[in-house]
């Protein structure tokens, strides 16, 4: 709770601060350093706000999602005063941030554990930009950033990374500070940005509270997360597009089901936490949730090259089938009525795809959409979880890619620990069926691949000819350069996750040619 005194004082500021918002005339949302009365006297924090660093997201043409959150102690429930604080944002055309084209001031409110999430609107395509925030006299670090192209323009290329699974606990995440040298116009995260289980001390770091199952110890978690540096350095450096997978709430989960058994009132509750949490950490073009039910799906056009199409898997999906995460398909899996994306999303996507302009739709996918059997003692077995696990929901996604005639797909996925490069086929039951489309599976950021599962992943691989590179003992991201003629994709792996530092090299390069679906080596 505030003293009296800190809420009278945070009370005047908001008001001083509401009064003037970016109004002065001069562009500049900074007064503070000609009039240092604007934005004080806040109540006292008990530390740096700005612990957490800054992001943006979303990119449009015209505007881009800014983000930071306040929170002194941020694994302990932030350490932030009960009371609503302005925070001043600008966006400069220089690093340097003296040529101010957009500013204002927004709310950091306790009930969203005092992060702001800001669209800075009225900017030009195509073009880099910085921001920063402050809250009192305290600047936050300067984020770079940049808008999507005008719709109708079609850029000589565009280039982006994906990445996925950052596990805190598996290993150090040395990719993070290579990633931030590229030279980008948006990095794609495609879940498993945090985990929610138990510390475990064999590790080569700790989590910080047993397994999270509320919106608070959910916080914590992404608090640690988020307190990386060389994440911190990729948020900063680029704009996000992100989706989620199963463990930014529970492994595993379907709906309103996990495979631990939790009455699904119980895990509803949970669900709801864990979607706000993911809401306040990420740097997206979202409402905040009010709830369980949340619409994450959205597409992000860039221009007529390209358009991102990013998936819920988790939230419509069946619960898994056949009882179990692993093994044969039985009848149930085969349920034409068992979904993956949900009827709306589905419809989504298919009208998305139908009006998409662009010449590469790329879908941001959590799981493995191509087909892959695990032969054991004269049986297929398959990952459920995956799209494996909804065999007619994923004719319908493959129907649909296979519709989209003068159209290129691009299907980049994450969730496997493992990287990849697969056509997709017009029906997997027919291994001579056309190619329809490229799926590139790219590795974690940390997360392992257990070594016990490599002999089988590679005879599972061998087996399924429409795969063409499979490499499991390396963690990384995939960078990707889209041109209107072609769509190249570098592995970039790290020498290892052990030790905070490592080098990076490019092991193995994709490319797509534009009207000519399936990938071959570069
Ligand atoms: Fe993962």
């Amino acid at each position: 709770m505030l003293s009296r005194r800190q809420f009278l004082a945070a009370l005047a500021a908001s008001a001083v601060v509401g009064a003037c918002s970016d109004s002065d005339g001069d562009g500049s949302a900074f007064p503070g350093r000609r009039s240092t009365s604007t934005t004080g006297p806040l109540p006292r924090l008990d530390g740096p706000a700005f612990t957490l660093g800054v992001a943006s997201g979303d990119p449009r043409p015209d505007s881009v999602i800014l983000w930071t959150r306040l929170a002194p102690d941020p694994v302990h429930g932030g350490g932030m005063p009960d009371a609503d604080l302005p925070v001043v944002w600008e966006v400069g055309r220089d690093e340097r941030i003296r040529d101010v084209v957009a500013s204002g001031v927004a709310t950091a409110s306790p009930r969203h554990a005092h992060s702001v999430h800001v669209d800075a609107t009225g900017l030009e395509p195509a073009r880099t930009y910085w921001y920063r925030f402050r809250v009192g006299e305290e600047e936050s670090p300067v984020g770079r950033t940049r808008t999507a192209p005008e719709d109708d323009a079609t850029p000589e290329r565009l280039r982006f990374a994906f990445a996925s699974c950052s596990h805190w606990q598996d290993g150090y995440w040395t990719a993070y500070p290579h990633l931030a040298e590229e030279d980008l116009d948006l990095v794609v995260f495609l879940g498993d940005y945090i985990y929610e289980g138990d510390p475990n001390p064999a590790k080569v770091r700790q989590h910080n509270s047993p397994r999270v199952r509320t919106l608070e110890g959910y916080r914590n978690r992404y608090g640690l997360y988020k307190g990386d540096a060389g994440l911190q350095a990729v948020h900063a450096a680029f704009p996000w597009v992100s989706v989620w997978d199963d463990h930014e709430v529970a492994n595993d989960y379907g709906g309103d089901t996990e495979p631990l058994g939790t009455p699904p009132d119980e895990f509803l509750r949970r669900r709801a936490g864990a979607y706000q949490a993911w809401y306040e950490h990420m740097p997206v073009r979202l409402e905040a949730p009010r709830g369980p039910d949340y619409r994450m799906y959205r597409s992000v056009p860039y221009g007529r090259l390209a358009a991102f199409h990013l998936l819920d898997e988790r939230q419509y999906r069946d619960p898994l089938a056949c009882d179990a995460s692993i093994g044969t398909l039985c009848e149930e899996a085969e349920d034409p009525a068992r979904t993956m994306l949900g009827e709306d999303q589905e419809r989504w996507l298919a009208e998305r795809l139908d009006r998409s302009g662009a010449t590469w739709d790329v879908l941001a996918n959590s799981v493995v959409l191509s087909k892959t059997a695990i032969p054991i003692g004269g049986q297929d077995i398959f990952n459920l979880d995956q799209w494996d696990g909804y065999p007619p929901a994923r004719q319908r996604m493959l129907d649909l890619l296979a519709e989209r005639e003068d159209g290129n797909a691009v299907v980049v996925t994450g969730d496997l620990h493992a990287s990849g490069v697969g056509d997709l086929l017009a029906d997997f039951e027919d291994e001579r069926s056309r190619a329809i489309a490229t799926e590139f599976l790219g590795t974690s950021i940390s997360s392992e691949f257990d070594e016990d599962y490599l002999d089988i992943a590679e005879r599972a691989v061998r087996q399924a000819p429409w795969v063409q590179f499979f490499e499991a003992r390396h963690r990384g991201y995939v960078h990707c350069e889209v041109t209107p003629d072609a769509l190249r994709s570098d592995y970039r792996f790290v020498a290892s996750v052990d030790q905070p530092e490592s080098t990076i090299g490019t092991a193995s390069s994709w490319v797509v040619e534009a009207g000519n679906p399936g990938a071959q080596e570069a």
